[in-house]
């Protein structure tokens, strides 16, 4: 693992890996989100690709360990120095457990936090138990973006969120979600959980550099509307904390 930078924010969630998910396509592309980070105070960025047996089959601890160290490698090849640290948003299902345990558990930066998202329109079953088993094991499960979950008020998604914060589960927003560029559930949903305080992180949720403007848009306003600490806690501070749990 590089070392960790002394200043600077820490992008926690990101589909910086070329080539491997929805994110960029070949390593120019990483190279262009890269620079756009860095003239934003970005200092280090975990990679998080997508892992999803159902779309990406190949997306195992295991190679996003390997295909971080190979993108370490380019960049510095190229005169990139870039810290990179290998991680993985685990995309809950109703197999997500023996996945697990038969793959092994996708943590940030070799700490015991865990990045996890899903998608559906009610709570599903296979959410709690899946968050209870990796509590129960030790690890720290972090919900990526429930600001975009696409749960109607009026299926309570407040309340399920409440009850998994109170068993120790710790939420990330998106940056984007402030443009109303991603809907406007998760326009007023992200300024309600701001407001409320409900989030541990925030983060950039990079894909491809075309959109990397508009994130980047968005972190300025949560800047202006919550304040520049609110950002430098979520960006700066939480993060040493995953880093320096390894
Ligand atoms: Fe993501």
């Amino acid at each position: 693992m590089p070392p960790i930078p002394p200043t600077g924010r820490i992008d926690v969630h990101s589909h910086m890996l070329p080539g491997i998910d929805d994110g960029c396509s070949d390593i120019d592309e990483a190279v262009s989100n890269i620079q756009m980070l860095t003239d934003a105070g970005y200092a280090g960025t975990i990679c998080t690709p997508h892992l999803w047996p159902d779309m990406f089959p190949d997306n195992t601890p295991t190679n996003i360990q390997h295909w971080t160290t190979d993108l370490s490698n380019q960049l510095a090849q190229r005169g990139i120095q870039y810290p990179l640290w290998p991680g993985g948003e685990l995309r809950l299902f109703k197999g997500v457990i023996d996945w697990m345990k038969s793959h092994g558990v996708p943590t940030l930066a070799g700490s015991r936090y865990v990045l996890a998202d899903f998608w559906e329109d009610t709570w599903a079953k296979y959410v709690d138990p899946a968050f209870d088993w990796l509590l129960d094991n030790g690890y720290q499960p972090i919900l990526a973006h429930p600001e975009r979950i696409g749960i109607a008020d009026t299926e309570n998604l407040v309340g399920h969120l409440d009850a998994l914060t109170a068993r120790g589960v710790l939420l990330q927003g998106n940056f984007r979600c402030m443009t109303g560029e991603d809907g406007y559930h998760a326009d007023q949903r992200v300024r309600r959980f701001l407001q409320e305080g409900r989030y541990w992180l925030m983060a950039m949720d990079m894909h491809r550099p075309d959109a990397q403007p508009s994130r980047l848009d968005g972190m300025q306003m949560v800047a202006q509307e919550f304040g520049q600490p609110t950002v430098d806690l979520m960006t700066i501070d939480r993060p040493r904390l995953i880093l320096s749990n390894a």
